[in-house]
């Protein structure tokens, strides 16, 4: 401030400057909280020695801990004893190393699309980066017959609505879930692939439903490929859980790569949070596969003008890690290891859910779901005053949707849920 504007701005009372500044955001709305970390916030506030985290959407022990994975603890001594690491700028499309390996892992390394070099892969700020850069991409690239849509599942993870407003893409839905068999609405779902438009975007997520733990079976996937082949349709891939969901990393990648396999114009958002434990490292990669390596360049070159004018370059740390465990081929099986070990305790947390209810409490309703579904959450089916009464009597967090996850529960708390859920379905909370 030059000295007389100085004089004039404290001239004026508080208030008025108050006033001025109130001006200028008069127009801005109060957002809502977001829901599931209101729901942790409230978590922590209760002071009750039993309470229970299911809002949670990251990896905890048995002991409700974050895991660091002891392959990661490995990687990050080795960088740090590395004496040619520096702190330049990464490329403009991520560390080669970590692109190059993380499409192997996603697309098979005999993939047609890395044999013939036309998966174009970029660094990116973990999944939700990869997912806007691909909303971003399509935004201005994809060959729009009509308005810029795209069909996400009913339900889906909450933020793909905000990221494809966000970039002008005015998200629809088509059925998923069906809450009446809490399972997969098969025919709902096929039925909108073919009422859609020829070349819509659809969004699938490859494994691990996020929220209901739903996915559709190979026999299945290979039904829903046939019609977007008939259709013409682009799949939007956001794969967050890859080896995460069954404790293994190929198995978990199948969906993806037979879609390759058949040529279904994709692309494919990748993330290492939770497979690799890496949540606060913002580490992942978008995969955009066309049909002629002519046409990958040409994608390369425009993905990476995005990049530059969104962060200019990702960030290195993750991206060393990660490329140094899909490298090493001891810390590779280390890292098959510690994937298993995670997927192992979910899954040992859903037959354990599931015996409780079934064989100890006879809970009414039927709980095939718990063990059928996948990955670290799950729709239990109940309503959202029954997993009020959860919160509110039993100081059990979990979404009024009724998804938990399964991460929260281990060994110590498995028993109390499962009775105050058994409570709860029968009214009696
Ligand atoms: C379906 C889905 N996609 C993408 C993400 C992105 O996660 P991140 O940005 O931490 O990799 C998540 C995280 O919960 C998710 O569930």
């Amino acid at each position: 401030m030059t000295a007389r504007i100085k004089q004039v701005y404290n001239h004026l009372s508080n208030s008025t400057r108050e006033e001025m500044s109130a001006e200028t955001w008069q127009d801005v709305p109060l957002a809502p909280p977001d829901s599931i970390f209101k729901l942790t916030a409230a978590y922590k506030a209760d002071t009750y020695p039993q309470k229970v985290n299911l809002g949670v959407g990251a990896y905890r022990d048995d002991d409700s801990k974050p895991w660091v994975l002891p392959v990661i603890k490995k990687a990050t001594k080795i960088l740090l004893n590395d004496p040619d690491l520096d702190h330049e700028y990464l490329p403009i499309t991520g560390l080669p190393e970590f692109t190059a390996a993380a499409a192997k892992l996603i697309l098979g390394s005999d993939s047609p699309a890395i044999v013939e070099s036309r998966a174009v892969s970029v660094q990116t700020i973990s999944g939700t980066g990869a997912n806007h850069l691909g909303a971003l991409f399509l935004s201005k690239f994809y060959h729009w017959d009509g308005p810029k849509q795209i069909y996400l599942s009913d339900p889906t993870w909450a933020n793909h609505h905000a990221i494809f407003k966000n970039v002008g893409i005015e998200p629809l839905t088509y059925p998923y879930y069906d809450p009446k068999t809490i399972a997969l609405d098969f025919s709902g779902f096929v039925g909108t692939l073919e009422s859609a438009a020829p070349r819509s975007v659809f969004l699938l997520h490859a494994c691990a439903h996020n929220p209901t733990g739903v996915d559709p079976t190979p026999d299945q996937w290979k039904q829903i490929a046939d019609v977007v082949i008939a259709k013409n349709h682009y799949v939007f891939f956001d794969c967050a859980y890859q080896g995460f969901a069954s404790g293994d990393l190929n198995k978990d990648a199948w969906a993806v790569r037979y879609f390759v396999e058949k040529n279904v114009p994709l692309l494919v958002c990748q993330s290492f949070a939770k497979n690799a434990g890496l949540y606060g490292e913002r580490v992942g990669a978008l995969h955009v596969v066309p049909p002629t390596k002519d046409a990958a360049d040409r994608v390369k070159s425009q993905l990476s003008v995005l990049q530059r004018s969104e962060i200019s370059n990702p960030p290195s740390h993750g991206a060393r890690l990660v490329a140094l465990i899909l490298t090493g081929s001891d810390l590779f099986e280390e890292w098959n290891r510690d994937i298993k070990t995670m997927a192992g305790r979910i899954i040992a947390m859903r037959k354990e859910l599931y015996r409780l209810l079934t064989e100890e409490f006879h809970t009414p309703g039927t709980w095939e779901h718990i063990i059928n579904q996948i990955g670290m959450f799950s729709y239990t089916g109940i309503n959202p005053d029954q997993a009020k009464a959860l919160i509110d009597k039993a100081h059990i967090y979990l979404l009024s949707s009724g998804r938990i996850s399964m991460a929260g529960l281990n060994s110590k708390n498995v028993r109390y849920f499962a009775e105050n859920l058994d409570k709860a379905v029968r009214g009696e909370l």
